[in-house]
C-alpha cells in the first residue's frame, strides 16, 4: 500500500463528508463543482480558518451555523470589475439592446451577481439605451455577504479608473463619473440605479426557475462547475427565459456540450450570447 497515496484517499473522503455536511444542514449545494479549484479553496480555508483537519472543520459547521459565512468565503469566488470583458457590453448595447427596444417591458436576471459590478454596469447601459424605466432587474448570488454589498454600491476609489477604462471601451455614451459620489476613498453608486433592482439569494443549483425572462446574463460563475450541474444551469436559464430571450454567457463560457444547446440558437459567436428558440 502506498501511505502517500492513502492519505490522499482519506483527505478526499474528508471533504466529500464536508460537503455533504454542507448541504444537509443547511442546503447549500457544492458536491458538483469542479473539484481540483474548490479543493484549493477549502484547503486555503482550512489553514487559514486554523483547523488541524477537514473533520474538524465539518464538526464545527455542523454545530455551529456562524462557520457557514465563514467558509462561503472561500467557496465562492467574488473577483469581478465594472464592464469586465468590455466587448461584451459593446455587443450587448450595439446587437441585444435593439431587439429589447421592441418590447414595452423587460426582465433582466444577473446571475451570479457577485457584489454587483456586473449589475450597476447594466443599469448604466440601459439607462443610457433609455430602457431604464420598463426594466427590472433580479440579481441573484449565493453569497449573502455579496449580495448586501451589491445592494450597498460602495466600491474603492481605487478601482474606479479600470472601471472607467472599461465602460469607455464598451461604448458607453456618458462619464462614469456621472454616476457615482466619491468620498473618504469610496465611490458609492447613484441610489437610483438600483430602484428598478431586486436582490435575491438565489442558488443556481438548488433552486427553480425564474420566469419570462428577456434576458439573463451569467458569466464567470459555471466555470466553477462540473459538466452535470452546467448542465443543470443551462436548462434553468432555457426554462427561465421567454421566447427569443437572450443568454450572455461571455467569452470564457458556452454552450458547446449541453444537452439543452438546441433550445438555443448563436447570436453572438465571440461573446457567446444565445437566443431562446422560439418553440
Ligand atoms: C467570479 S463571480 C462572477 C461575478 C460576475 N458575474 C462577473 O462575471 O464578474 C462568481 C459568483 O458566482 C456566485 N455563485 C457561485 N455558485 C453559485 C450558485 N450555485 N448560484 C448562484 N451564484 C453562485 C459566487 O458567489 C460569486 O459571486
Amino acid at each position: 500500500m502506498n501511505p502517500a497515496g492513502s492519505e490522499e484517499k482519506v483527505e478526499d473522503i474528508e471533504i466529500r463528508l464536508l460537503l455533504e455536511a454542507m448541504f444537509v444542514r443547511y442546503h447549500y449545494d457544492f458536491r458538483h463543482y469542479s473539484m481540483a479549484s474548490l479543493k484549493r479553496r477549502i484547503k486555503q480555508a482550512r489553514q487559514q480558518l486554523g483547523f488541524a483537519s477537514f473533520s474538524a472543520m465539518q464538526e464545527r459547521l455542523l454545530y455551529e451555523p456562524s462557520m457557514l459565512p465563514k467558509l462561503l468565503r472561500y467557496l465562492t469566488v467574488q473577483v469581478s470589475e465594472m464592464f469586465r470583458d468590455p466587448d461584451y457590453f459593446r455587443a450587448i448595447r450595439e446587437k441585444v439592446v435593439p431587439h429589447l427596444r421592441t418590447y414595452p417591458s423587460l426582465k433582466v436576471w444577473i446571475a451570479g451577481c457577485s457584489e454587483g459590478e456586473e449589475l450597476y454596469s447594466f443599469a448604466i447601459v440601459f439607462r443610457e439605451e433609455g430602457l431604464e424605466d420598463r426594466t427590472i432587474f433580479y440579481a441573484t448570488d449565493i453569497n449573502q455577504e455579496a449580495l448586501q454589498a451589491a445592494e450597498a454600491g460602495i466600491y474603492g476609489v481605487d478601482r474606479i479608473q479600470l472601471f472607467t477604462e472599461n465602460h469607455r471601451k464598451s461604448g458607453g455614451k456618458s462619464s462614469l463619473s456621472d454616476y457615482y459620489q466619491a468620498a473618504y476613498g469610496r465611490v458609492s453608486f447613484d441610489r437610483t440605479l438600483r430602484q428598478n433592482v431586486v436582490f435575491s439569494d438565489h442558488s443556481l443549483v438548488t433552486d427553480a426557475a425564474f420566469g419570462e425572462m428577456n434576458l439573463i446574463s451569467c458569466r464567470n460563475v459555471m466555470i466553477y462547475f462540473d459538466r452535470t450541474l452546467q448542465d443543470h444551469a443551462v436548462g434553468l436559464f432555457s426554462e427561465s427565459l421567454s421566447r427569443k430571450g437572450f443568454l450572455g454567457l461571455g467569452s470564457k463560457e458556452s454552450l458547446r456540450f449541453s444537452r439543452h444547446s438546441d433550445d438555443f440558437e448563436e447570436f453572438d459567436r465571440d461573446e457567446r450570447i444565445y437566443q431562446r428558440r422560439a418553440a
